[in-house]
């Protein structure tokens, strides 16, 4: 049987209650081999992405070939649309690698997910720039700002891209095919707001900008939050779609951030070790075989299997004598803030996990077994997740071992990342079995808090230096 370090063994559980344990456990365990075939099918997918167009990795060039050398200074605006917030900000480059900001955040409204989404935006761009009593008037110029927008798009110029579909739960319609900056102005001049979109930008390449100004050495940005992806410096010389469709003869000594949109990886599940309860999210999911690796890994979904794995359990009548609830049979009901909460509750009757099950999951009279499982299945669902995330990084990591020979930086943001216990450790544990020794000391994860925000403002900057 599997557990190895008693971590799931269930104290005073049935023996069929520790059998489905277990079963579990197998599930969504990921041994060496298991993450040997998947990291070297990763690696495949992002080579064919690099060649050419319309595969599973999009490997999108992002236009941007510079890097800051955090000497630069300046005053720019930013506005950063994720999957959970719009933040709109003002960034001081201080020119000793270091920014401030002035921001402020709003909450995506569920009209505006489905709905309005560019209008919100406009309005709020607005808001913020009254509030600083900087909204230009008539005769005014147009305030320039950089826009990071973390959906995959197709980028057709720095300011300039389509939206290829919608990821993390967004639905809002007619948007699918447009320009998304052209989509932001129209929706700007429909309130006057004069302001002029100089740099498009995905989160992953606004927190690699940033963190290049913030660190020298910084090669990945990296977003583990609501959704999950990553962008690199990648040598023009391996981006042959890049050279194929150039109008004039590239230099290819140079480098290109390429925006990976990893979170597409492995959306017909062939290789990643998918569970029922993952099929079940999946095809319930408002993009069906779309961002299978996402799915497996990000914020919008974790609490989602965990709570298929609780009913299948429930259904069997191993937990919660065999009841459900309301709230437990909605989708989504349950947020992965709530398994991060479980998986730190070290009380001896895990009181805090007692708590999440009634209030949260509305199920009153928990045992202290019921409540042992709802803990070892959300260390198992998130354990994978952690284990998962290093597979990217590694992979990316491999794509230009030269790099491995000196430091190399990687800017990670994201609630997942910040928040999901144990989660770094199980990520250099993992890169640390597919490098060399002295490769894996060269690799450092750091937080890069706000980045994708910064990074926008960073590309405004560049741009209008150089145009
Ligand atoms: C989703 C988006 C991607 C973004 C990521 C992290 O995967 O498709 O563009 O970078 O979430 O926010």
């Amino acid at each position: 049987t599997v557990h190895t370090d008693g971590r799931f063994k269930i104290k005073g559980a049935t023996e069929a209650q520790q059998r489905e344990v277990d079963a579990m456990v197998a599930k969504f365990s990921l041994p060496d081999n298991k993450l040997k075939e998947i990291i070297s099918t990763f690696r495949g997918k992002m080579r064919r992405g690099l060649e050419s167009d319309g595969q599973q990795l999009k490997m999108i060039p992002a236009y941007i070939t510079e890097r800051p050398t955090g000497k630069e200074t300046g005053s720019f605006f930013a506005i950063d649309l994720g999957g959970t917030n719009l933040r709109v900000l003002r960034v001081n480059l201080l020119g000793n690698s270091k920014v401030e900001i002035e921001h402020q955040k709003f909450s995506l409204t569920d009209e505006a997910k489905s709905h309005t989404l560019f209008d919100f935006v406009a309005e709020k761009i607005g808001d913020f720039l009254e509030s600083k009593g900087m909204l230009p008037g008539k005769d005014d110029k147009a305030i320039p700002m950089g826009f990071t927008f973390s959906y995959p798009v197709l980028q057709t110029s720095l300011a300039s891209g389509k939206l290829m579909h919608w990821t993390k739960g967004i639905t809002a319609p007619g948007c699918v095919g447009k320009d998304v900056v052209r989509l932001l102005h129209d929706a700007l001049l429909r309130r006057h707001i004069r302001v002029d979109i100089v740099a498009l930008l995905n989160d992953t390449v606004g927190t690699l900008l940033a963190s290049a100004y913030m660190h020298p050495g910084s090669q990945i940005g990296v977003i583990f939050g609501t959704g999950t992806n990553a962008a690199y410096y990648e040598s023009i010389r391996n981006v042959e779609k890049w050279k194929k469709e150039a109008k004039e003869p590239v230099n290819d000594s140079g480098e290109m951030i390429i925006n990976m949109e990893w979170g597409a990886f492995d959306s017909g599940y062939d290789v990643l070790p998918v569970t029922m309860h993952d099929l079940k999210l999946n095809r319930k999911s408002p993009n069906p075989d779309q961002q299978g690796y996402e799915k497996m890994i990000s914020g919008m979904y974790l609490g989602e299997i965990v709570r298929n794995a609780l009913l299948h359990m429930v259904d069997q009548r191993l937990v919660f004598g065999g009841r459900s609830s309301e709230i437990l049979n909605e989708a989504w009901s349950i947020d992965t803030m709530y398994l991060t909460e479980a998986m730190c509750d070290t009380t001896e009757d895990l009181s805090n996990v007692s708590e999440i099950i009634e209030k949260t999951l509305g199920v009153p009279g928990s045992t202290i077994v019921d409540r042992q499982i709802f803990q070892a299945l959300s260390i198992m669902v998130c354990d994978r997740a952690s284990r998962l995330s290093g597979v990217g990084l590694v992979s990316t990591l491999l794509q230009r071992p030269e790099l491995l020979d000196k430091p190399v930086m990687i800017g990670a943001d994201g609630s997942m990342y910040e928040y999901l216990p144990g989660f770094e450790e199980l990520v250099y544990d993992t890169i640390s079995k597919f490098l060399t020794p002295e490769q894996f000391k060269n690799v450092e994860l750091t937080l890069a808090k706000d980045c994708s925000s910064i990074g926008s403002a960073i590309a405004a900057m560049l741009y209008s230096e150089n145009h």
